[in-house]
């Protein structure tokens, strides 16, 4: 199939040219190719190509960020996804959209499957929202991928930051605010890919099996390594947090199994490979 990567230099886009492109006719575009926030241009772009499949993994993703400028945020994350949208509807193609967990408010006490009603607590969450509805609404033939807390080859990554924080000041500081399945990029491009392969559109939750907080998570991380350092809970704001995040969200990834037939791997076997693959290069 020939596939459009749009976001492709980005954390997941990477990993999804590199998984995807072992098997398929790859379109790796970023913002030097194009814009999704140019309607027309974006429309002209993909109606040239008339790719089998879109995904569209563009975004404005920090947090932080999103709260201070909401405009940018709602012109990627919502208007640029519409934009994807119709592209996808007007050439052809099937579309994915990667959503997140930060649709929920995360006061669930229980999973969250497909159908349970979002309720975003900041401009990140409320502009993937619409960007989601936007890429159902628009293209019948839509995928919408929802995920969480990815960690991937790339600068600064989650990982790395935990390892970093150990080298440098002896001990990692990480809050216990909030619970999520932590995914490797590389488990959800395999993910995407099976799923591409069913024709089966619609939403699913995709993300690693189990949950933990971000203490928890370094805590893993500094074993695997073989590191001693000792991991120190602090207050979320300590951290330099002010977007309100959910605090327990974890999503259901039942239908993604029933309609694949793959089961995503636990988070910490993510970690593992993740280093294995980190320590080659
Ligand atoms: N990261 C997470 O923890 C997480 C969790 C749940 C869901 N997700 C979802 O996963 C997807 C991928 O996220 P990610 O972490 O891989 O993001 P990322 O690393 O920030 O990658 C996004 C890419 O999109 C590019 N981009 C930004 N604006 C664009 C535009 N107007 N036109 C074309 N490209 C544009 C970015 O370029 P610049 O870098 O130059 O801006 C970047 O290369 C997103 O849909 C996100 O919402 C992520």
């Amino acid at each position: 199939m020939k596939i459009a990567i749009i976001g492709a230099k980005g954390m997941l886009g990477r990993e999804l040219c590199r998984v995807l492109g072992t098997q398929h006719e790859l379109l790796a575009w970023d913002i030097d190719e194009i814009d999704i926030t140019d309607r027309a241009r974006t429309i002209d772009l993909l109606a040239a190509e008339r790719p089998e499949v879109i995904i569209n993994s563009a975004v404005f993703v920090d947090l932080e960020g999103c709260e201070t400028n909401p405009d940018k945020a709602w012109r990627i994350n919502a208007v640029g996804a519409q934009n994807l949208a119709l592209a996808a509807q007007q050439a052809g193609s099937a579309l994915v959209y990667i959503s997140t967990d930060y649709i929920f408010d995360g006061r669930s006490e229980v999973d969250y499957d497909e159908v349970a009603q979002p309720n975003p607590l900041n401009q990140y969450g409320r502009s993937k929202l619409a960007g989601e509805r936007f890429s159902l609404q628009i293209c019948p033939h839509t995928y919408s991928v929802r995920t969480a807390w990815l960690f991937g080859h790339v600068p600064n990554n989650y990982v790395e930051r935990v390892l970093k924080a150990a080298e440098k000041d002896g001990v990692v500081r990480m809050p216990v605010d909030q619970l999520e399945s932590p995914t490797y990029t590389g488990h959800l491009a395999e993910a995407i890919l099976h799923l591409i392969a069913t024709g089966a559109f619609g939403v699913y939750n995709t993300t690693s099996l189990g949950y933990c907080t971000r203490a928890g998570f370094a805590q893993f991380v500094l074993q695997q390594a073989g590191r001693s350092e000792p991991v120190e809970i602090v207050e979320a704001s300590a951290v330099g947090r002010k977007a309100k995040r959910p605090s327990r969200v974890v999503l259901d990834c039942r239908l993604y199994q029933l309609v694949t037939g793959q089961t995503l791997p636990q988070w910490q076997q993510g970690v593992k490979e993740y280093l294995a693959k980190a320590s080659q290069t």
